[in-house]
């Protein structure tokens, strides 16, 4: 039974290309980018070749890209760092952000730093502009944090409209892009946009490696303090090896944007239509538009006993996906996204999520599983 991957907005597979740019920097260029000596002149030139490289495909300056260990790292960053260095007294985000920004926020709030407020979001998890700009109305001035699009549900924010309403009312303005870096075009000169974050590991580059953009005269301080690394920003010895391979992952992922987006868009239809047809009751979560993230389906199946074991039994089968419960009892703490968007509490849902490596025939294999699963339950649940 060959595995099947569908969880790509966990992470996904290193392409066999990015670990051969990456192999020359963990074996034969071995010196610290910091040494003045000629080691340490090769890694420094293939980071700021790197760092060039991304700053074009962003339309910003290399001068305006910091590596970070990944979208956490940018996250807490641009958090923490503004609300302190720009003397922010109040915090605009939505219920559905990835932990990385909703914890930090949170912290921040208990720690008496920032009042918080949480912009509605409809079912779907679109956000409400309209009480986006009325919260910006009463408190001009605030960090607003909004992602890009949803992980588990593939919504997504018109990003440019909602960085002309954060900067209408002076805000500051940070969004996690890093379900969308290397899946779309983001060009920081056409988005008024203060901070924007990227993680290697879901464009097919290294894990544990990523990068912050801070739009230049902002005015924040480090988040890492230590030695002069990323001009005094993050102190630490580089991660050479990740940074080389980040920045080749992004370089194949926007040589291929279209071409990978449309197949995979593709793939994430075929499925739906597939499920509609073939498994009843089935729904969706989140956004299965032609505006969506494409990578991510997010379906939710009818109560019934095969489905409280759902992913078990996919997993079981060679499927790998994931998923989270809307109810929060016992030691299931649930996803925080399912029961903000008030999901059905007693059916089960999985996020599958593809990428350029994904085919139709495993997408057939899974859907004939789920049938098996299904049509095979003959819980009274179902009946
Ligand atoms: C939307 C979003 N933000 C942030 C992160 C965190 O990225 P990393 O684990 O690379 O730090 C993830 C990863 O799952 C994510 O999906």
């Amino acid at each position: 039974m060959t595995p099947i991957y569908l969880d790509n907005a966990a992470t996904t597979q290193t392409d066999p290309e990015v670990v051969q740019a990456m192999l020359p920097y963990l074996g034969t260029h071995f010196g610290n980018p910091s040494s003045i000596h000629s080691y340490g002149r090769v890694t420094r030139t293939a980071i700021e070749q790197a760092r060039k490289q991304i700053a074009s495909f962003l339309g910003a300056s290399p001068s305006e890209i910091f590596f970070t260990s990944g979208g956490t790292e940018a996250n807490n960053m641009a958090i923490v760092r503004s609300i302190r260095d720009l003397k922010i007294k109040h915090a605009i985000s939505s219920p559905i952000e990835h932990h990385a920004v909703s914890h930090t926020l949170e912290a921040l709030r208990d720690e008496g730093e920032i009042s918080l407020s949480w912009v509605n979001i409809d079912a779907a998890g679109t956000v409400d502009l309209k009480h986006l700009e009325s919260l910006l109305q009463e408190n001009p001035g605030s960090f607003v944090s909004l992602m890009h699009a949803n992980n588990e549900l593939g919504t997504m924010l018109p990003l440019r409209e909602t960085a002309e309403l954060v900067k209408k009312y002076q805000g500051v303005f940070h969004s996690d892009t890093v379900q969308t870096m290397g899946h779309f075009p983001i060009n920081v000169q056409e988005i008024q946009v203060d901070f924007l974050n990227c993680a290697a590991h879901k464009f097919h580059g290294p894990k544990g490696i990523g990068f912050i953009y801070i739009r230049s005269g902002t005015g924040i301080h480090p988040f890492i303090y230590g030695g002069a690394q990323e001009r005094n920003m993050r102190g630490g010895t580089e991660n050479l090896p990740g940074i080389v391979g980040l920045a080749k992952a992004l370089e194949i992922a926007n040589s291929h944007l279209d071409e990978h987006s449309q197949y995979i868009r593709g793939l994430k239809n075929y499925m739906a239509e597939k499920l509609r047809t073939e498994i009843s009751g089935v729904e969706f979560n989140g956004d299965i538009s032609e505006n969506s993230l494409y990578t991510v389906l997010n379906v939710s199946f009818p109560p019934s006993q095969a489905g409280e074991m759902l992913l078990f039994s996919l997993d079981i089968q060679g499927i790998a996906a994931s998923g989270g419960s809307a109810c929060s009892s016992g030691s299931d703490v649930g996803s925080h996204v399912l029961k903000a968007i008030g999901a059905d509490a007693s059916r089960s849902h999985v996020r599958f999520s593809f990428s350029k490596y994904t085919t139709p025939e495993e997408i057939d294999r899974t859907i004939e599983v789920l049938k098996g699963i299904f049509i095979a339950d003959k819980s009274p649940m179902n009946a």
